[in-house]
């Protein structure tokens, strides 16, 4: 995607085809930015909100179509009004998705260049380079698509190629450009997030997503990738990862990208993912119902390779190791079982009463190898339960630490990424409900508090300031539905949060 300053009806490619412009709730007269359009164009946009049909609520997308291109010799075809609701109300988040709503309205109409005209307050008030961060973002992840397995070229969208940005003044325009620079990275890294996760499990494997790692290391050269398999895994005794991937066929992988690029003293920050490939429930199978969508189950896997390959592209100065044990979870002959204890690499046992409570035992062996860092701080992303998801809604993803320090970081990073998150509760009865009569402590923690009894068990193997995000309601759209800004499947949850932490950690 280039992005280009300039006139308002900046050449694109020789097609001015669209310009979107951006109208507060009840304005009645255009804004300056807007009175620059052709006239046609113009009176065209001002007849629209003279009637009232269009409201400016936040999120309305309205198209108008100025007519008589040859008279007035602009070549203009669409103005676009983007709805922004009132100022007062009009934050990061909502320019986010606006922004991404009117983009993907453009590339619906078979648009694949546009022109973004800026209020000039736009600009003052999310300070240039945050907003350039913004612009690409949202463009970048409004307009993502993942159509490589639609056969009719008539429902393939379109790559932008061009946006055209008016209303940016010229001693603004290098921080607004770095922040182009930087959402544009964090774009790209967030839509590869998003199409390992959309990807359909036959071929989203383990050993696939140990390949993407090694890409990564050809890549950038400063990034360290190695990817364990079945034997150094038993060498190392991670029983538990081996216990949930004893019942498939495809051989599971423990991915390490390291990321030392800070001073040599300073102790790494870890960052792991859960990578199920596949979750059936493995014995304890799942019912049918939406099972598909545990092809999403290695999101946080997807979000920490994201991660790294920003921090990688930024050269960012800092250490920092991404983690991703990989496997799928199947039922088999050679399945592990209800009643089966397995032996973690730390030594502690586990006592498996649910096969479907998988994920927690392939973190449990990641977060023992991570101690080998002495890490500063670890940071685990999983879509872990069902449990956080229908609490938390797609809206915040369940944070649980027992370090201040580390949860009020992890809250400061995600509200910088604009991600949400919420702290919920992790006490001793948590703990407590995960003790097992037969092991150290066993996989399930009982009927109640399921995402706080699943983040107690991980806290059994943390010895380090440690976070947990529970990103089970986050990682793909509610229900796979889609939103204006954000087409159906994978969101690429956690990317940009981690990247920030890596930042400033
Ligand atoms: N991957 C699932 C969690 C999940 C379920 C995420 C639905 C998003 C939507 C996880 O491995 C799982 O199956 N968790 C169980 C735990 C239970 C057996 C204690 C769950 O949440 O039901
Ligand atoms: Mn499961
Ligand atoms: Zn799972």
């Amino acid at each position: 995607m280039i992005y280009s300053f300039g006139n308002i009806l900046e050449d694109l490619q020789g097609k001015q085809n669209a310009v979107i412009i951006f109208i507060e709730k009840g304005q009645k007269i255009l804004s300056r930015e807007a009175r620059e359009l052709p006239v046609a164009a113009r009176a065209a946009a001002q007849e629209l909100l003279a009637t009232g049909d269009f409201k400016g609520e936040v999120g309305e997308v309205g198209g108008v179509y100025p007519g008589g291109v040859l008279r007035h010799g602009s070549g203009l075809k669409r103005v676009v009004l983007a709805g922004i609701g009132e100022r007062k109300f009009f934050d990061a988040t909502a320019a986010w998705k606006v922004i991404a709503t009117a983009a993907q309205w453009v590339q619906n109409k078979k648009q694949d260049a546009f022109t973004l005209a800026l209020p000039a307050w736009f600009v003052t008030k999310f300070k240039p380079e945050p907003l350039g961060v913004l612009i690409a973002k949202a463009v970048g992840m409004g307009t993502y698509h993942f159509d490589h397995y639609k056969t009719d070229p008539e429902r393939k969208s379109l790559a932008i190629k061009q946006v055209a940005l008016f209303g940016v003044e010229g001693r603004y325009r290098r921080a607004f450009e770095r922040g182009l620079v930087t959402g544009q990275i964090l774009a790209d890294a967030i839509n590869l997030v998003r199409n390992l996760g959309n990807l359909p499990p036959i071929e989203m494997t383990p050993t696939y997503l140990a390949k993407e790692a090694e890409k990564l290391g050809k890549q950038f050269p400063k990034l360290k990738v190695a990817a364990l398999g079945r034997e150094e895994m038993k060498k190392l005794g991670m029983g538990a990862l081996l216990g949930v991937a004893s019942g498939s066929q495809q051989p599971p992988a423990f991915i390490v990208l390291e990321w030392m690029n800070g001073a040599k003293t300073k102790k790494p920050i870890v960052f792991i993912g859960k990578g199920i490939t596949f979750d059936s429930g493995g014995i304890s199978l799942k019912p049918g119902e939406a099972m598909d969508e545990m092809k999403y189950d290695m999101c946080g896997a997807a979000a920490v390779l994201g991660a790294m390959r920003v921090i990688a592209a930024m050269n960012i100065k800092n250490n920092v190791v991404g983690l991703m044990p990989a496997t799928e979870n199947l039922p088999s002959g050679s399945a592990y079982r209800p009643g089966d204890i397995l032996r973690t690499m730390s030594g502690k046992t586990i006592e498996v009463l649910n096969t479907d409570a998988e994920g927690r035992l392939i973190l449990a062996d990641a977060l023992c190898y991570a101690k080998k860092y002495e890490p500063r701080a670890v940071v685990d992303l999983a879509t872990l339960t069902g449990a956080c998801a229908f609490f938390m809604g797609p809206w915040h993803a369940g944070l649980f630490s027992d370090n201040e320090g580390v949860a009020r970081q992890v809250e400061r990073a995600a509200k910088a990424a604009g991600e949400g998150v919420w702290r919920l509760p992790l006490l001793p009865e948590h703990t407590k409900a995960v003790k097992s009569e037969m092991a150290d402590v066993k996989n399930i923690g009982g009927k109640i508090s399921g995402a706080a009894t699943a983040a107690a068990f991980l806290k059994e193997f943390a010895s380090y300031p440690w976070a947990h995000l529970d990103i089970a309601g986050t990682a793909w759209t509610w229900n796979m539905k889609a939103e204006p800004w954000m087409r159906a499947g994978a969101t690429g949850y956690g990317v940009h949060l981690l990247v920030e932490l890596a930042r400033t950690l």
